[in-house]
């Protein structure tokens, strides 16, 4: 005869949590699962306000998840089931795991209440495939639930069976609460949390490097708490890489790439393999050289470009500002901006204007909001295209602004379609310029308009004498005043204007190489590194220097392709 309960699931019946005689001492890994009560897990929801967690997070996940075209997702810190719903609501097939019976059950049991049936695995992350079949193209692990694992060989073993259940190209996304700033500062709550539900207060009640011991209290006088362990940035961001994921990308909060100075979560976006680098065609060239094309998709993908851009420009903007009425690298970046849309006469609402070698995307959501015009964003980087598009959603011109990942040697636009094409200081990074200048004249419409701004060299510069500028971003030539003049009209171009402003460029570098000096403490805490600052700082001198000796050149210039 069979047991009556055989069936029943012993941890759905505890109805206390169990710390022993001092919760301080209890640093076991094993511990969620008797921490995660079901009387606490039905509390849970009101702590996420599933409709606030909504906003604040937005569409960056499913974004992040499209952008990649990633299809299956197994969402290993299910939880009470947030992210399993919306990204099933959003189309991808989505596998819901957890670790906790009563967590799982409420999952279910909340996507029942919107019609749909989670596939829900409880699975235990250190033996995760043991219960789990197939390979998925990416993973999620959210709300900061890495950090129950109190032991290192434990959270090495996790992720080494979160990598084994990934496609070759699969992603892992986890998320984890600033305990660095806790650690290092204390805990403060002026931050909005991910858990603000209204009514409920989350807070810490005890911190050392080895465990965060949270408490958690309810509008009827209920109270819990969770034992976490509070792992540094920089740490897990070693042990991603150690357990072999090529590239790893971490974002200060849902938004802004490390634009907050005290981001309350930090997101890890770990790849398992870097094969975008060979998506122009191969990794190296015919002659065995490495494409250029990869060398700048993978310098601006970098975290210590991320990290320095950001911080010394702001993160909206990184190009060649205009210095005669201010000293501010911010406000002088909007200057040269202004002074481009003003010489522009067919830039009006009715127009689209392409900006190749976007960035972050400053200058079209400028130009957009200033001329109510549309734009596309062209640009390889797909670390800036996140936050690009992001910003965009943020700031309402999700509908006026796409952005593009592509190369600019090849745009992936039809011909004859553009008013405007738009560049600032991007153009350097291409071996083949005159390949760029024929994208634009076959993009443009007939009467439309190219202008932008570009690093050059003097007309008669020497060569040698400029290999340590060359030598910065991996360079073996710019492009000259004349070169751009003798390209354009070759191609049947009208050169409208050339504007000389090599003054601007010195400025610029050496206000840049300024920041960065005076930053330079705080961008090496943010993550980057002394070797990428050092080199940086000293690029910058030999673009100040080469300047002073007269061997480069900079400036507007404005081409019209003819009616
Ligand atoms: C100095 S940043 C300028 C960014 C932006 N125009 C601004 O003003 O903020 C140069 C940009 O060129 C982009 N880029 C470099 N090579 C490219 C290529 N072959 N195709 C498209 N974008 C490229 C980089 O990703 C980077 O965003």
């Amino acid at each position: 005869m069979q047991a009556k309960h055989a069936s029943v699931n012993a941890e759905l019946q505890l109805d206390e949590q169990a710390y022993g005689q001092d919760p301080i001492a209890n640093r076991e890994t094993d511990l969620y699962r008797g921490e995660y009560i079901m009387s606490f897990v039905e509390k849970w929801d009101e702590l996420i306000d599933w409709d606030a967690r909504a906003d604040s997070e937005g569409q960056f996940f499913i974004d992040i998840l499209r952008a990649r075209g990633k299809e299956t997702v197994l969402d290993v810190a299910t939880g009470t089931g947030f992210h399993s719903v919306r990204l099933t609501r959003a189309g991808f097939n989505v596998t819901s795991a957890d670790g906790s019976a009563a967590m799982l059950a409420k999952a279910f049991e909340n996507g029942q209440k919107r019609s749909m049936i989670l596939k829900t695995v409880q699975a235990d992350w250190r033996w995760l495939n043991r219960d789990i079949q197939g390979k998925y193209d990416a993973i999620i692990c959210l709300g900061n639930s890495f950090t129950h694992l109190h032991d290192e060989k434990d959270r090495r073993r996790a992720l080494a069976e979160f990598y084994a259940a990934l496609k070759h190209d699969g992603i892992l996304i986890l998320d984890q609460r600033n305990y660095d700033s806790m650690l290092d500062h204390g805990y403060s709550n002026k931050h909005k949390y991910y858990y603000a539900g209204e009514k409920v207060k989350a807070e810490p009640t005890y911190i050392d490097e080895g465990l965060a011991r949270f408490n958690y209290s309810f509008p009827d006088g209920s109270e819990y708490t969770l034992n976490m362990c509070p792992i540094r940035k920089n740490y897990m961001r070693r042990l991603l890489s150690e357990a072999g994921f090529e590239r790893v990308r971490t974002y200060g909060d849902f938004q802004e790439s490390y634009a907050e100075s005290e981001p309350d979560f930090f997101i890890h976006i770990a790849e398992k393999s870097s094969l975008h680098l060979v998506r122009w065609g191969g990794a190296t060239t015919e002659d065995g050289k490495q494409d250029i094309r990869e060398v700048a998709e993978t310098y601006y993908d970098s975290d210590d470009a991320d990290t320095f851009y950001s911080h010394v420009w702001g993160g909206q903007d990184l190009h060649i500002g205009l210095y005669d009425d201010s000293t501010d690298i911010r406000t002088a970046s909007d200057l040269t901006i202004d002074e481009m849309v003003k010489m522009l006469p067919n830039l009006n609402q009715n127009a689209t204007v392409l900006d190749i070698g976007s960035g972050y995307g400053g200058a079209m959501r400028k130009v957009v909001r200033e001329t109510g015009c549309s734009a596309v964003c062209l640009n390889i980087s797909d670390v800036q295209n996140d936050t690009n598009r992001h910003r965009n959603i943020q700031q309402g011109f999700a509908d006026k602004i796409r952005v593009v990942h592509g190369a600019f040697e090849d745009v992936p636009e039809e011909a004859a379609k553009f008013e405007v094409v738009w560049s600032q200081d991007a153009i350097l990074h291409s071996d083949q310029r005159q390949k760029v200048l024929e994208e634009v004249y076959r993009v443009l419409k007939p009467g439309g308009y190219f202008i932008f701004t570009d690093p050059m060299q003097a007309d008669d510069a020497d060569p040698a004498a400029l290999k340590p500028v060359y030598d910065r971003l991996q360079l073996n030539s710019l492009g000259s005043m004349r070169f751009y003049r003798e390209a354009a009209q070759t191609l049947g171009f009208e050169v409208v204007e050339q504007r000389e402003m090599t003054h601007q460029l010195r400025t610029h570098y050496f206000r840049v190489r300024e920041g960065l000096l005076a930053q330079y403490d705080k961008l090496r805490s943010e993550g980057a590194s002394a070797e990428y600052l050092d080199k940086m700082s000293q690029g910058l001198l030999n673009w100040v220097e080469a300047a002073d000796a007269g061997q480069l050149s900079w400036g507007i210039q404005m081409f019209k392709k003819p009616d």
